[in-house]
């Protein structure tokens, strides 16, 4: 049992913050909360209580969508467009992680950053390269936070270097899988799992899509990939899929959209039967809009989503979007939703501030089970905020967690915590 102390703010429904000013929170030995308390009940006095002062306390992130190997690239190469982007940089750099020395440093680099940036989950692209991909795997598992960890699948028209056949692909999963499981085998809830990872329709050809589809359901393993983020991009996913009605339909035809839980980056086209499809299927949205602007994809409709009863969740998707911060990239959601609300004349309302917060940790967090909040059983996943330099003259509670979220960063964190333990930084190469 472990009790803490602090100014306790999470959004347990993205209509509001719930705010506890110096409250208590308790934390079982299995790492869920038991609940938050104005003053400790009689049966918790026995035990010692961490208090953290004046600080605040706030659930720890989700970064639903990022490319581990593109972490050289981030903030660099943004005069492209996603195809062209692809093949001058991203592809060119992901080519480099066939070395093992660059994907051991590379590799340490962004954990230790996501660690940083207090993401204590993710949904990890890798590459197509099956032992740098057990390289990152180790590395997560070394760190003691929470991933889902997709080896990539690609099999046509990209670098050949980069090109990896079904079987063998099919082959490096099972041991991504195995690997997994021999590592945490005492574990009832492993904190890092396989995920099913086409790149996009136009990597992979019918018959990968088709085995992955299979794979997904024989292992009941979630799916994550790309939709609707770019015209061109779109535009080319109907001539390799003609026969059905959208970029989605193409996905479900290969049991890769929400026959097993799946995460969908982007998004920023997705209307009519697309959105239908993705109701009907409870696939999550990974709304990216840091990335979505670099690359001049377009504007998510992100209010229109979630009107649908769409999830979103929030992505950072480096290198296209230009930092690991999910911090930034909530501002970035809230910012974005503006402009689209100005452009449609304001027939769509924005999204709020706690909207936003939610997606960063609440909605992300339920692609781990129960995740990103702090409600009764729980995991604690949560960072201690010292804001003092940004606290001048007594803010409100609800004006400090937005100025946190507007010109906080990482120095701010203290303490981060995955699954009620505290996590220290990772080492880097
Ligand atoms: N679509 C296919 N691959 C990628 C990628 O690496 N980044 C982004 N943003 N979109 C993609
Ligand atoms: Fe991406």
């Amino acid at each position: 049992m472990n009790i803490y102390r602090a100014n306790i703010i999470h959004t347990p429904t993205p209509n509001a913050f719930e705010i506890c000013p110096k409250a208590y929170i308790c934390v079982g030995d299995d790492g869920c909360v038991e609940g938050i308390y104005e003053q400790l009940p009689s049966c918790y006095s026995a035990s010692q209580v961490t208090d953290f002062g004046d600080h605040l306390l706030i659930p720890a992130f989700c970064d639903m969508h990022v490319h581990a190997p593109q972490y050289r690239n981030m903030g660099v190469a943004m005069d492209e467009e996603l195809l062209q982007w692809l093949n001058k940089y991203t592809f060119p750099e992901e080519i480099r992680f066939a070395e093992m020395e660059h994907a051991q440093r590379m590799y340490s680099r962004f954990v230790h950053e996501l660690w940083m940036q207090g993401t204590m989950r993710s949904a990890v692209f890798a590459t197509s390269h099956i032992p740098a991909t057990l390289v990152l795997a180790d590395m997560f598992l070394q760190s003691g936070m929470g991933a889902y960890i997709g080896l990539v699948g690609m099999n046509r028209n990209c670098p050949q270097p980069l090109i990896c056949d079904t079987e063998q692909h099919l082959a490096g999963l099972q041991t991504l899988m195995q690997y997994l499981h021999d590592r945490q085998k005492d574990e009832i809830n492993p904190l890092c799992k396989p995920i099913v990872t086409p790149r996009f329709i136009p990597s992979c050809t019918p018959d990968m899509l088709e085995q992955l589809g299979r794979m997904a359901q024989q292992y009941n393993l979630p799916v994550q990939s790309h939709l609707s983020e770019n015209m061109a991009e779109i535009e080319w996913v109907k001539e390799l899929e003609p026969d059905v009605p959208t970029y989605a339909h193409a996905y479900h035809k290969y049991g890769l959209f929400g026959q097993t839980p799946t995460l969908m980056a982007h998004c920023c086209y997705t209307d009519g039967e697309e959105k239908e499809l993705m109701r009907q299927s409870n696939v999550i949205a990974v709304h990216c809009p840091t990335s979505n602007s670099n690359l001049a994809s377009g504007i998510a409709p992100i209010k229109q989503l979630l009107q649908a009863n769409i999830p979103v969740a929030l992505g950072t998707d480096v290198s296209g979007g230009n930092n690991l911060s999910v911090l930034r990239t909530i501002q970035y959601a809230i910012q974005l939703s503006k402009l689209q609300y100005a452009q449609y004349k304001r027939t769509v309302p924005f999204i709020s501030l706690s909207e936003a917060f939610y997606m960063a940790t609440k909605a992300g967090g339920s692609f781990f089970g129960n995740v990103g909040a702090f409600l009764k059983g729980y995991e604690f996943d949560a960072l201690v905020v010292n804001d003092q330099y940004l606290n001048h003259d007594n803010y409100s509670l609800l004006h400090r967690i937005e100025r946190y979220v507007y010109l906080g960063d990482d120095r701010d964190i203290v303490v981060r915590f995955c699954r009620g333990k505290e996590i220290s930084k990772p080492r880097r190469l």
